[in-house]
């Protein structure tokens, strides 16, 4: 099934040639994308070891191989599809799921697919800096890793577009390619991809939080009545799971890392001082990132989610373990701001879908900040890393119009403006950690001295293994 097809795919790509030709047409103007946008001097001299889906199945996409990254084989994969699937949830319970899409909620499902597939090239935008400051040639390959993958995520919505949304999913595939992170006159659908990445420690924030952000929405998209969508996403998530622990890792090898230089420095001692990364400072990168990812889940009460979800478009995270998938009668409490005080509130549960969702993150970002804090706990320190309050520094939703600390306490304006730089990363701060990233660790086995070594290196390889080879 897969094979030297110049687009490697599990979807029958040769038997439906009109589409295979709409493909092969966007395919080269992908690969521009990718050598204008893509990672800045890795495009011809360099061999990444990296991991290529071949298929669906478990050894099929677990393929490593050297290849240059504009030579990655970004294809197209579908998850098998569920005999006799069924729509889970909403008005439309129970009836057989969707081949085609059905013309009164084309234009939803356009909107869902598209604002999907701009977070993809966005991410990928925003970090193409990253490998001229890398901590080691391990980390340089994730990095890599991740960016072929939200490649290949793109590739798997413009699939879509092209199969399912006639002549408007055509340009709407164009205007994938012509949108950029940060442009003033084209930026990006999302604030969160708007934001530069350019040290480490913003990417290993922005792939443990808004990746994870990535994976609320694919689980809600899986759940989906339109099936190719569905099996489309739920093979998206294996992808990001990888992304999530490129993020975890990083983060906990640079708390690792701070942990052995604290001990060094005298327990109070400034990290700083001994080159390492200080936890104030990744305490004030978690708080930006889980804030602004918070933002990506959209409003507290949304007649959009609500229509979504009535519609079968996208469901709760895990569908399956609720009782009642109708959603008909239940309510949600809300904690909502009345008249200047927080009050909670009742509203149906259908409405406050993206409060549900919002909801199944928090708790996922929980857990790996606990386990974050394992690190901190096993060296002996007391200090503890958590997530600030949902309310804080929020951009969307009934409190973006309102301050507050990361304990949730509510501030006036002039208090937020005199202490914000205490909670979210200042000029300073960033400039700190471009000086320790200036230099580039570009030999095998070498890391940055502000992070520490992985456990291990990728699939069974030695962590000092010349993951990124140079061929002139
Ligand atoms: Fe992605
Ligand atoms: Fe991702």
């Amino acid at each position: 099934m897969i094979s030297a097809e110049r687009i490697p795919n599990n979807v029958g790509l040769s038997s439906n040639k009109r589409l295979q030709r709409a493909l092969e047409h966007w395919q080269p103007k992908y690969i521009q994308w990718w050598r204008d946008m893509g990672p800045q001097g890795f495009q011809d001299y360099h061999q990444v070891y990296v991991r290529t889906a071949v298929s669906v199945d478990p050894a099929g996409w677990a393929h490593f191989e050297y290849v240059k990254l504009p030579e990655y084989r970004w294809g197209i994969f579908l998850a098998d599809p569920v005999h006799d699937r069924r729509i889970g949830f909403g008005d439309f319970l129970g009836q057989p799921v969707w081949q085609e899409v059905p013309g009164e909620f084309r234009n939803q499902l356009r909107r869902l697919v598209v604002t999907q597939g701009d977070t993809e090239p966005a991410s990928v935008e925003q970090q193409r800096w990253l490998g001229q400051r890398c901590p080691s040639l391990y980390d340089l390959r994730n990095l890599f890793q991740v960016n072929v993958e939200e490649g290949r995520h793109l590739w798997a919505m413009v699939y879509l577009l092209h199969s399912y949304f006639g002549r408007d999913g055509r340009d709407e595939a164009e205007e994938l390619l012509e949108r950029q992170s940060g442009n003033r006159d084209k930026p990006r659908i999302l604030d969160a991809f708007n934001e530069p990445i350019d040290n480490w420690l913003d990417f290993f924030m922005f792939t443990m939080f808004t990746d994870r952000d990535g994976k609320s929405q694919l689980l809600s998209l899986s759940e989906s009545s339109l099936d190719p969508l569905s099996r489309t996403t739920r093979f998206m998530l294996t992808e990001e799971a990888h992304h999530m622990f490129v993020g975890e890792t990083g983060v906990a090898r640079i708390l690792e890392r701070a942990c052995q230089l604290m001990k060094r420095a005298g327990f109070s001692g400034d990290v700083r001082k001994v080159g390492g990364i200080d936890i104030p400072t990744i305490q004030k990168f978690i708080n930006l990132w889980f804030s602004l990812s918070l933002d990506l889940h959209g409003n507290e009460v949304s007649t959009n989610a609500a229509s979504y979800f009535a519609n079968g478009l996208k469901g709760r995270a895990f569908e399956e373990k609720w009782d009642d998938h109708a959603v008909t009668e239940a309510m949600y409490e809300l904690q909502m701001m009345r008249e200047g005080r927080l009050q909670t509130q009742h509203i149906p549960m259908r409405t406050a879908m993206n409060e549900v969702l919002r909801d199944w993150y928090v708790g996922d970002c929980q857990a790996g900040v606990t386990r974050w804090n394992k690190i901190l706990e096993r060296h002996g320190f007391s200090d503890r890393l958590r997530l600030p309050d949902r309310k804080f520094n929020r951009g969307i939703g009934m409190f973006s119009s309102l301050h507050f600390d990361p304990e949730g306490h509510q501030l006036t304006d002039d208090d937020w403006q005199r202490r914000k730089s205490e909670w979210l990363p200042a000029p300073l701060d960033r400039e700190y950690l471009l000086s320790i990233m200036a230099e580039p660790v570009y030999e095998p086995g070498k890391f940055a001295n502000y992070i520490a070594p992985p456990q291990r290196g990728i699939k069974g390889a030695a962590v000092n293994f010349e993951y990124v080879r140079t061929e002139l």
